[in-house]
């Protein structure tokens, strides 16, 4: 099984909760990638059985301008066979908590197969963490974290 987990980050909310989604990963999947927005080789995207995404969001509740180039390229590909998952962190004092999370699970939902989303405010605390296994599991064929 082929698998590529995609982030971005500014000050290092996602890139932990990134870390997380790969240590979890990384201990079934040998051939996992991790990478960040800006390095994808998107001649490579449509080998992977599953790829998971993880945003910050921008503005207000808007994509980080990084992440629209991946997002583009998932509406116009439209790989449906392709099981994706969406993560991210937001912080609730604004009104669209997470709304880049919001965006490509919308996106995703109609032209992919998603599987699962997980929003966490600002830096992973242990409850976040907690939730790992479980939203690696829903990415999974068969669950085998949980
Ligand atoms: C200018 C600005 C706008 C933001 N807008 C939102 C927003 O609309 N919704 C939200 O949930 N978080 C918003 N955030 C909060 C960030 O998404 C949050 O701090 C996130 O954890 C940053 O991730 P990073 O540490 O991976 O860069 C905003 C932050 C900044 C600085």
């Amino acid at each position: 099984m082929k698998a590529c987990i995609i982030y971005s980050s500014v000050t290092g909310n996602t890139y932990q909760l990134a870390q997380e989604v790969y240590d979890t990963l990384s201990a079934s999947i040998e051939d996992l990638d991790y990478v960040h927005v800006d390095e994808i080789d998107y001649d490579q995207l449509l080998n992977y059985d599953f790829i998971a995404i993880g945003t910050y969001t921008w503005g207000s509740g808007d994509l980080p301008m990084e992440m629209e180039p991946l997002f583009d390229w998932f509406e116009e590909q439209s790989p449906k066979h392709l099981r994706t998952a969406v993560f991210g962190t937001g912080d609730s004092f604004y009104p669209n908590f997470c709304g880049a999370v919001d965006l490509f699970r919308d996106m995703l939902y109609v032209k992919t197969t998603l599987t699962v989303t997980l929003k966490v405010e600002l830096m992973p605390q242990s409850h976040d963490i907690k939730k790992v296994p479980t939203f690696c599991d829903r990415l999974m064929p068969e669950p085998v974290y949980s």
